[in-house]
């Protein structure tokens, strides 16, 4: 049952392998780890470490071999593809380091799709979006291509697209990957001020100073997790 002192993600044990040929890849060795409502954690390693297929089995795009993962006390692994989709619509938000908007879509229809793939009329999808879009200071570019905006007002359109559905989780991988220094350090303020206003945010990146602008640092190396000690829990 879901209480109020719910985890929004409880890993117990995932293990993780890719068979290739002759060889298998341990990509998960046993994670385990609690992120609990509000929550700001920044996810660190270096490249193949296991950042990508953690935020694939945490986002449910990916299985795993063993252990358990309960995403809001719902034990997705027990769960059909179609099952699956609607988690991921209802429960997360996911923004990615090169922003995945749909070129032939208007800003405002980008923001629009996850209203409309669980059914929302266009009328009432095209209020809340408007409204996210206002909120993240992109009201004056709603008809817009994406490809005439810079990459700072795409990341924006994106995390509105993230945030429109209401997420239990908004899961970042390398948000500011594709930004100049400036541009990333203002999409990372605005994720610090989503933090405050209670929402959850799980980062995965492999910038230590990306990293210390969440609250909480869980390190990955070779597919193992540990606890950055100085980070603020
Ligand atoms: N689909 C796959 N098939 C085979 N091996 C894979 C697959 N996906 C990941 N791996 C392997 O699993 C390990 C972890 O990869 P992963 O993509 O999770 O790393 P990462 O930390 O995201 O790296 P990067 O920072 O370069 O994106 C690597 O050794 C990688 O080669
Ligand atoms: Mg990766």
């Amino acid at each position: 049952m879901e209480t109020e002192n719910t985890p929004v993600i409880e890993m117990n044990d995932i293990h993780k392998s890719f068979v290739m040929g002759d060889t298998t890849v341990h990509a998960l060795k046993g994670v385990s780890f609690k992120v609990w409502p509000g929550e700001y954690v920044g996810v660190l390693g270096p490249s193949g470490s296991g950042k990508s297929t953690l935020m694939n089995i945490i986002g449910c795009m990916d299985t795993y071999d063993s252990g358990e993962y309960l995403l809001n006390s719902i034990p997705v692994g027990n769960l059909t593809d179609k099952q699956l989709t609607t988690v991921r619509n209802r429960m997360i938000g996911f923004i990615f380091q090169k922003y995945h908007l749909i070129g032939t879509y208007t800003v405002i229809q980008n923001v629009m799709m996850p209203l409309l793939a669980r059914g929302m009329s266009y009328k009432e999808a095209e209020v809340i979006a408007k409204q996210k879009l206002e909120m993240l200071e992109m009201g004056e570019r709603i008809y817009h291509k994406p490809n005439d905006l810079s990459g700072g007002q795409q990341q924006r359109t994106a995390i509105a697209r993230a945030l429109v559905c209401e997420p239990k989780l908004l899961l970042a991988d390398e948000p500011t990957g594709a930004l100049d220094q400036k541009t990333g350090e203002e999409v990372l303020k605005l994720f610090r001020e989503l933090n405050d206003m209670g929402h959850t945010i799980v980062m995965i990146t492999h910038d230590l100073k990306v990293a210390t602008h969440a609250g909480r640092i869980v390190r990955i190396t070779d597919g193992e997790l540990s606890e950055d000690n100085n980070s603020v829990k």
